[in-house]
């Protein structure tokens, strides 16, 4: 089965973990990158005015990939505004996709209900997964950490590691063993 990674971040979270997966998985990473950085002021004028932030990709080709793997932060319950134009520049070329996350969390189990809802809705097709991961777990659980703990939270190489391995156990799920 052929797999290719994509990964998009703002402020770096999201494209180490795709890294990390994509070394274990012995596969190259692709970054999304943005023509121009996302500020807090830009993320909300593009979604006041449904903009499709500009986006480049060294190599988008995805013909003869069984998966795609698209690791990105969620924003606001969605994925972040650039794979709204991945997933425009995607449509109709993709087979099956997985969706990773490592997001915030603020709101524990019941973070990003609908998440799963506007994956398929933007990339016109049912995500065979979608992986969900939370920084408010690294956190002590007692009292429920604040917003800006979360925030502020240092991503350790330990957290990064074990978080990207249980991703790729989850991963390897629904890649049937070759024979
Ligand atoms: C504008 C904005 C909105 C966010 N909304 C959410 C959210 O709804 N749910 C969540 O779990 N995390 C949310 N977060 C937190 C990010 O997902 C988190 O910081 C992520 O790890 C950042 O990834 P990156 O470093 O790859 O950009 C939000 C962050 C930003 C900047």
């Amino acid at each position: 089965m052929r797999i290719k990674i994509f990964s998009y971040s703002r402020t770096g979270t999201n494209d180490i973990l795709a890294e990390k997966i994509a070394s274990e998985l012995s596969i190259q990473n692709n970054k999304i990158i943005e023509k121009d950085k996302s500020t807090y002021f830009r993320i909300t004028i593009d979604m006041l005015l449904k903009r499709f932030p500009k986006i480049s990709i060294p190599d988008i080709s995805i013909t003869d990939y069984d998966l795609v793997l698209i690791i990105a932060p969620v924003w606001f319950g969605k994925p972040a505004l650039p794979l709204k134009s991945f997933f425009k520049e995607m449509n109709g070329k993709m087979k099956n996709f997985i969706f990773i996350s490592l997001s915030g969390g603020g709101e524990g189990i019941n973070s990003n209900p609908k998440l799963s809802e506007y994956l398929e809705k933007k990339a016109g097709i049912t995500p065979i997964a979608v992986i969900n991961k939370y920084i408010a777990d690294f956190l002590p659980q007692e009292p429920k950490p604040s917003a800006k703990e979360i925030e502020n939270y240092k991503i350790t190489e330990s957290d990064f590691d074990r978080i990207s391995s249980e991703i790729t156990k989850e991963i390897l799920k629904f890649i049937p063993i070759q024979s």
